[in-house]
């Protein structure tokens, strides 16, 4: 689902990005899609990172308590859910580096970041867009840097296939479909990435989020 602004909120409509934190809380196993996906990133001291659609910064948030050293940035395109970044950040007592950008140009130099990585966004985006971004992330990447992405991907099991249909009612059908299919592999081949891997996944209650993992 694409609003007239040309993206998907966090939780489908504007008015309810409000609630998404909580929304994750109970409907998501958190702390366990997190850590696996921090896991996978492995953040070292020094490196340069860059989070693709940081919502409301928990990612950045848990990375950063794990290791003050890394230097984190944020990309997004939700102005309404950058506020919610800032605010989480600053409850916490820091304000990492987050951007907005429209949609197209990541306003970042070739080569600039170690490491990229992504949650819960690939599925908001349709086919074009989803090719775009994983250009302009090949393109940010340094040679030999890496991205992780955590999305839902093709359903382990009947049981999971139906929990996400609720995705889908939601989030729509055009866009969660690929993710569906498996495709997002092919996709980041596409985009140039070698060594794609799906790493793993965890069955939850509104179906399987799925790890990929790809080099430049
Ligand atoms: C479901 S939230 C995920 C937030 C966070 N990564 C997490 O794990 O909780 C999806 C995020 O993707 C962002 N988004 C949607 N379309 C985007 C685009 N074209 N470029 C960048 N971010 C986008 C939304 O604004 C939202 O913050």
């Amino acid at each position: 689902m694409s609003t007239k602004k040309g993206y998907t909120p966090a939780l489908a409509f504007d008015f309810l990005t409000r609630f998404y934190d909580l929304t994750i809380k109970i409907t998501m196993p958190e702390n366990k899609f997190r850590t696996r996906l921090i896991d996978q990133l492995a953040p070292k001291s020094g490196e340069t990172i860059l989070e693709f659609g940081y919502g409301t910064a928990q990612n950045l948030i848990k990375i950063h308590r794990q290791n003050p050293s890394v230097k984190l940035s944020g990309l997004d395109i939700d102005p309404k859910v950058k506020a919610l970044a800032v605010k989480n950040m600053a409850k916490q007592g820091f304000i990492l580096p987050i951007d907005l950008y429209d949609g197209k140009t990541f306003p970042y130099p070739d080569q600039y970041f170690d490491k990229v990585f992504s949650s819960l966004v690939f599925h908001h985006l349709d086919r074009d867009t989803k090719a775009l971004c994983l250009k302009e992330i090949y393109r940010i990447l340094k040679p030999g840097g890496t991205l992780t992405i955590g999305d839902w991907g093709k359903a382990k099991s009947k049981h999971m296939r139906l929990a996400f249909y609720l995705v889908q009612i939601v989030d729509g059908f055009k866009t969660t479909a690929d993710n569906l299919n498996g495709l997002l592999p092919s996709y980041m081949s596409s985009a140039g990435f070698k060594n794609v891997t799906e790493t793993g996944f965890i069955n939850t209650q509104l179906g399987s989020y799925c790890y990929y993992q790809a080099e430049k």
